[in-house]
């Protein structure tokens, strides 16, 4: 028997009670010193084994394993003692009654689905969607359109001019924000013979400030139908057909004259107002009626400006606010509201 190998697994058995109170990067140490498989004390010892006389050899290797269970059993607790106190500490401050959040549902903004609404409705009729850029050239946005040159709407106040260098070309001109859809009508007029039926969802821009009833950037809707035989009789019966489906079958509609440089005659749309339903309110100025959109049969030389021929065709045109006309239908009087993003704003339209 060697004395010495049993001394120092004593010694070793010394250190067992430590290992309860140990922390994780000291525990760790004292495992390699004891178990490491290069230069772990109890390997160490077990290396004494083959050097023992051979009738010492089973006695002393089993006192090393049982040392190693032990030891094994001990690191074993202590580890799964430090998990369990790290979790609580992970824990701790959390209060595990409290309600959970309500997961985040996202959803399209209100304009967004009334441009889908209105769409659909014109695609019913046969419209097809079309869009054009929104930079634009002065042709496009005023000239073609039979603004008369020099029109005030044509002055930086109204319009963002983006270069003032004119782009040449008969349709050319200084390049600027298109202020209305109106210049997407000349676009198709000019790539599609007719007959034409479009819908034009789109943003606009002015130089105007964001207060309760303008916002420099918004969305416009622009209609036009160009075809042989089209007349005011036609543009009545679609806008009195889409304001039914949009506002309700028994919406009443009316026509006030108006005037727009590319349409002749031009004319107004006004419903019934949506929250007094006609009797007058503050919303309609105690009028009844609120106005959803500008309209007109297509004048000649817009038609002559596109190339068609203004004796075979004629046509009708519309554009609307969408932002508005959302507003009309939730009853908000601040169009600000429907272009700063403020989900709780957002949120109770629904
Ligand atoms: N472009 C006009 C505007 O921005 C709206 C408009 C009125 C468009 C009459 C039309 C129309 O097509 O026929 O104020």
């Amino acid at each position: 028997m060697n004395p010495t190998g049993y001394a120092q697994l004593d010694e070793l058995l010394a250190r067992l009670a430590g290992i309860a109170s140990l922390d994780e990067s000291a525990l760790e140490a004292e495992h390699t010193a004891i178990l490491g498989r290069k230069a772990g004390a109890l390997t160490e010892a077990s290396k004494q084994i083959p050097t023992l006389p051979p009738e010492e050899r089973r006695g002393f290797g089993a006192a090393v394993n049982q040392v190693k269970a032990a030891f094994e059993q001990a690191f074993t607790a202590r580890r799964a003692e430090l998990a369990e106190e790290s979790r609580r500490r992970a824990l701790a401050g959390v209060d595990l009654t409290m309600p959970a959040r309500h997961r985040w549902i996202g959803s399209a903004h209100p304009v967004t689905t009334v441009i889908d609404e209105i769409t659909e409705i014109f695609r019913g009729l046969g419209f097809v969607v079309a869009v054009g850029p929104e930079v634009e050239t002065e042709w496009y946005n005023f000239h073609a359109l039979n603004f008369p040159a020099n029109h005030p709407a044509m002055d930086m106040h109204d319009t963002l001019y983006v270069d003032a260098t004119p782009v040449p070309g008969d349709r050319g001109g200084r390049q600027l924000l298109r202020t209305h859809t109106s210049p997407v009508q000349i676009r198709e007029l000019l790539t599609h013979e007719p007959p034409v039926r479009a819908i034009i969802p789109g943003m606009s821009y002015r130089n105007d400030p964001f207060d309760p009833s303008h916002a420099p950037a918004f969305h416009q809707i622009e209609g036009l139908a160009v075809d042989e035989g089209i007349s005011f009789v036609d543009l009545k019966a679609t806008l009195v057909h889409f304001a039914r489906r949009f506002f309700g079958e028994t919406t009443r509609t009316r026509f006030r004259p108006s005037y727009f440089p590319f349409t002749e005659p031009s004319a107004e749309m006004d419903v019934e107002c949506q929250l007094c339903h006609g009797s007058g309110c503050p919303a309609c100025k105690g009028t009844g009626w609120m106005e959803i959109l500008g309209c007109g049969m297509v004048h000649p030389a817009v038609l002559a400006n596109c190339d068609v021929d203004a004796e075979r065709y004629t046509g009708f045109a519309f554009g609307m606010g969408p932002a508005r006309i959302t507003m009309l239908r939730y009853g908000v009087t601040d169009i600000r509201y429907m272009y700063e993003g403020d989900m709780r704003f957002l949120g109770s339209l629904r």
